[in-house]
């Protein structure tokens, strides 16, 4: 049994990113803020409050910063190298694993540098945990940047139960072969007790290629490894249903969103899409459809607006490069095109914002486009949801979206299909009050079941069997 250390915690999450990231003010000074992404949004508001270690990376290079506790929960930095962030976050996770998990909607690129990198942060992510890990306790790893980390923690820590959680989709086997170490990927999660997807499809397509390339006798709910037995299942992510719409409740949250559909000219409709800039959100084919709409005249800038939120992010991945250039330079086409002086056809938005301004943006949408082209859940259309307390609005959501399984009552949409697009992007623009609201009454009903505490419930009480931290997760507020 490993030796009782001091500040050792009974929960241990890991992620590569802590829920903060650091930037430098103009004066030099370096803020903190929360850092705009699924995996924080989700995790963030479960932990508040509950004795637990956070370990990640807190942006930017150079030594771990000794960071203060956050809402109780104590930050654990790990460093990462100008290298290390090149090669693991920008090359293995971002370049190779991003793209072949998202159905490779742009070409994954492989380079054996970045395997190197990607082994290393994995270990020293691990080397972390073991060592603020309370003996016989839990550690909850999360998503594509650390694969390797359960079965490296094994190894260094057999004493300590260990989830794992995948945030995006799991390919199917004729995509996931095509990686070079797709072996020594799947060996690491195995050293997990449990594993959790999204979609049951996730679970299936990781059962397969486990027999596939490993030769292990496995279903998709169990699967034997060595002497122990690994179970996997699917655990949809969800978001804090009732805060969000207290949120969106409050007197300045609402007294903001007359005050945008005021500055936004007061239109009879507002089209709101909320996106990381990412080439999976499907931003290049929404703007398309909606240029298209526009020239055959069935949408009017004078009646509509299309207010799209596209928040950079992995900048210095080419890719992601390529597609801001394009969509800005195709937002700036549409507005020149069709816009009118005061009128843009397109509100631009690249900005974070805060948690009020963001309810207050999905008050004043009457049709909230998520139409990503392969996404794990996609949080924003269920923000939409519990923000729409009134119980109007439509949302139009991708088939393609874990969301999807959970949101039926949406206007699904498949967003390869341009005619599609258009046709359910006018559908949900014309829908008559009646039908929006028994849409919206039974997805928000959904996600008061099904919230965020529903999920790490649901997903802890399988790793814990002792069901302790169960009981405390369920009494924190
Ligand atoms: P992903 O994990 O791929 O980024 P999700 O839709 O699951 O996609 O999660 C995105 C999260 O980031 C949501 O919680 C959303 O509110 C937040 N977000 C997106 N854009 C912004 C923005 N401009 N400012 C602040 N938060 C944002
Ligand atoms: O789930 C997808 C994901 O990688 C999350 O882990 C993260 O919150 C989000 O996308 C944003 O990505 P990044 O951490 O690269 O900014």
């Amino acid at each position: 049994m490993p030796e009782m250390r001091p500040n050792s915690s009974s929960l241990v999450v890991v992620a590569n990113r802590l829920p903060i990231d650091d930037s430098v003010a103009p004066d030099g000074a370096c803020e903190w803020r929360r850092s705009p992404g699924g995996l924080g949004s989700a995790l963030h508001p479960l932990l508040r409050h509950t004795p637990a270690t956070w370990v990640g990376w807190a942006g930017g290079t150079g030594p771990a910063p000794r960071l203060p506790d956050i809402d109780g929960v104590r930050m654990h930095s790990v460093a990462l190298t100008a290298e290390d962030l090149r090669d693991h976050y920008e090359g293995f996770a971002n370049a190779t694993l991003w793209p072949l998990y998202h159905d490779a909607v742009e070409q994954p690129v492989y380079h054996r540098r970045w395997w190197e990198a990607y082994q290393r942060v994995n270990q020293r992510f691990a080397e972390a945990a073991a060592a603020v890990a309370e003996p016989g306790g839990l550690v909850w790893v999360q998503d594509y940047h650390l694969q390797l980390v359960p079965g490296l923690l094994r190894a260094l820590r057999p004493d300590l139960r260990i989830g794992f959680f995948l945030h995006v989709p799991f390919p199917p086997p004729e995509l996931f072969m095509q990686l070079p170490r797709r072996a020594e990927l799947l060996r690491g999660m195995l050293g997990a007790d449990l594993i959790g997807f999204q979609r049951a499809q996730a679970a299936h397509n990781f059962a397969q290629l486990v027999v596939k390339v490993l030769d292990l006798p496995a279903t998709d709910r169990r699967i034997g490894v060595d002497d122990r037995v690994v179970r996997v299942g699917a655990y949809p992510v969800s978001i804090d249903t009732a805060e969000l719409a207290a949120l969106a409740n409050r007197p300045d949250v609402t007294a903001r969103a007359r005050r945008l559909r005021h500055d936004l000219g007061d239109p009879q409709q507002v089209i709101l899409s909320v996106d990381r800039m990412d080439y999976t959100k499907g931003i290049e084919q929404r703007l398309k459809a909606y240029s298209e709409l526009l020239a055959s005249g069935d949408v009017k800038v004078r009646d509509t607006v299309l207010v799209q939120v596209a928040v950079p992010s992995r900048e210095r991945v080419g890719q992601y490069q390529i597609l801001r250039d394009r969509v800005e330079r195709e937002v700036g086409r549409i507005n020149g095109e069709f816009g009118r002086v005061g009128e843009p056809a397109i509100h631009y938005l690249t900005q974070p914002f805060d948690r009020a301004e963001l309810a207050a943006l999905y008050r004043v949408a009457d049709v909230m486009a998520v139409t990503p082209l392969r996404d794990g859940m996609n949080l924003v259309a269920k923000e939409y949801v519990a923000a729409r307390v009134d119980d109007t609005g439509a949302l139009l959501l991708s088939e393609f979206a874990g969301a999807a399984a959970e949101l039926k009552q949406a206007y699904l949409v498949n967003p390869h299909d341009l005619e599609g697009l258009k046709q359910v992007l006018l559908t949900a623009l014309r829908a008559g009050p009646d039908d929006v609201g028994d849409r919206m009454r039974a997805m928000r009903a959904h996600l008061h079941r099904h919230d965020i505490r529903a999920w790490a419930r649901s997903y802890l009480s399988a790793l814990d069997q002792t069901g302790s931290l169960v009981t405390r997760l369920g009494s924190t507020g």
